[in-house]
């Protein structure tokens, strides 16, 4: 039997602004600002309950594609705090840096090269510079790496840096890898961890926040390869993200022109997405050729490089690199997500996230809190969530549980009502059709993780 209890009648707006999605957040608990009770720290985040399982399955999703489902990859967990010259030997202590400007006037530090997207500290519509008041320094480099100390001694022998990218862990682990993981190029070291960077002038909520974790191939070629396998990785992430739901017309790459590309990179090619501020930056793909493994082995002493058995010579591995921030591809995953659509006069917002990323796969809804329904819901969900990731709600009405679940994307609402307590069936509640169909409880879980397992469209791509 089949029905559909509620039924859409508009849609809402086609896209999403910033602020929306930032209501959202901390609305549904996914992410709140550090340390808030104090007024916040600057473009630092945390992550609430949904927040911590979409995040995850992001991460899963990742981990699953770029190690599970593949012969050539192999995954590390470096640390974040590595011997200083690493930061010598990358080029980062040297090159890692953005040009700032001091306003003398309103005291506020701006990158020079972005004034036309900061406000200025006086007159906001302005940008710095552009009043008679503004009285801004000659540009400085400065370095975006977040430094400590080692031991009691507060000194310049002591001091560590909190890590900007996890690629370096990458690299300075090439030869236990290569020892111990009896692989030979082309293949790829994957990591996901966190990094930091003292940006001068984050923003756009977590696109661009100075703690954020990274997801980072390090994928070793043969030198005569690398042009090869920098197009592959182009057109293997692409198809990462449409996969798993971002529409395509929202998906670009942009090829870096010279003056824009890192210390490292020959070449470098980023996934844009169209975020609610524009076209941004969601991963780069670079080809960082020999420059990481030979400067290291200048550095450290150590040889770093792969022998061919069969051609009798040995050769530094050319690198391609697909770094992807998890904190700026799960904004992205939300946004293409977000939708708001007219339900019975009542204004519904929903996260059409694929069902492998939502936080929470079914919610099992007594009707009322009355008559046994709440008891056998709670039977219902005991089996379900052995199977999928579920939750039990049986607090206020039936149509602000399911507006709920709707925000926080949760893909099927099963409710148990008067009749459920006659016939052993619920029903089962689509989150983006809104079709109600009757179905028997028992072996509800299989039919949950069968769904589960197969291919999702995005309604928004219809
Ligand atoms: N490892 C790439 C980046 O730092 O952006």
């Amino acid at each position: 039997m089949t029905g559909t209890a509620e039924q859409p009648s508009a849609t809402g707006p086609a896209e999403v602004t910033l602020d929306e999605v930032v209501a959202l957040c901390k609305r549904r608990g996914f992410i709140f600002q550090s340390s808030e009770i104090y007024g916040g720290l600057g473009s630092i985040y945390d992550y609430g309950h949904y927040g911590v399982l979409l995040k995850n399955n992001v991460k899963g999703e990742w981990w699953r594609t770029v190690v599970g489902e593949r012969d050539d990859m192999v995954a590390l967990d470096a640390a974040i705090l590595m011997h200083p010259r690493t930061w010598e030997a990358s080029g980062h202590l040297e090159g890692f840096t953005d040009p700032m400007v001091d306003c003398r006037t309103c005291k506020l530090r701006f990158r020079s090269d972005k004034l036309e997207d900061a406000a200025c500290g006086r007159q906001p519509s302005k940008h710095p510079g552009e009043t008679e008041e503004c009285d801004l320094t000659e540009p400085r480099q400065f370095n975006l790496m977040f430094e400590t100390f080692m031991g009691p001694v507060r000194d310049d022998a002591a001091k560590v840096y909190l890590r900007p990218e996890t690629a370096q862990g990458i690299f300075v682990n090439f030869k236990n890898v290569l020892q111990f993981a009896r692989k030979k190029p082309p293949f790829g070291i994957a990591q996901i961890g966190k990094a930091f960077r003292n940006e001068i002038t984050p923003g756009n909520f977590i696109f661009r926040t100075r703690e954020f974790e990274m997801m980072e191939i390090e994928f070793f070629v043969p030198p005569g390869e690398a042009d090869a396998w920098h197009q592959r990785w182009m057109e293997d992430r692409m198809r990462w993200h449409t996969e798993l739901g971002i529409r395509p017309d929202h998906l670009q790459l942009r090829k870096h022109g010279p003056d824009e590309l890192s210390h490292y990179s020959s070449a470098t090619s980023d996934v844009e997405y169209l975020f609610p501020m524009g076209w941004s930056e969601l991963e780069g793909i670079a080809n960082r050729g020999d420059y990481d493994l030979s400067r290291h082995a200048e550095f450290s002493g150590e040889k770093l490089e792969y022998f061919d058995q069969e051609k009798g010579e040995a050769y530094v591995p050319h690198v391609i690199e697909p770094s992807l921030g998890v904190d700026r591809s799960l904004l992205a995953f939300i946004v293409d997500a977000y939708e708001t659509e007219e339900v019975e006069g009542r204004k519904r917002t929903v996260l059409r996230l694929d069902p492998r990323l939502a936080p929470v796969k079914a919610a099992v809804l007594p009707l009322v809190s009355k008559a046994g329904m709440p008891e056998k819901a709670r039977e219902i969900y005991e089996q379900v969530r052995r199977q999928v990731p579920a939750e039990y709600d049986e607090g206020g009405s039936i149509g602000r549980r399911y507006r709920r679940q709707d925000e926080i994307g949760t893909p099927w609402g099963i409710t148990v009502d008067g009749q459920t307590m006659e016939d052993d069936t619920v029903t089962l509640r689509d989150r983006d059709s809104l079709e109600q169909v009757r179905v028997p409880a028992d072996g509800l879980a299989d039919r949950l993780a069968a769904r589960l397992a197969e291919p999702w469209r995005s309604p928004k791509l219809d």
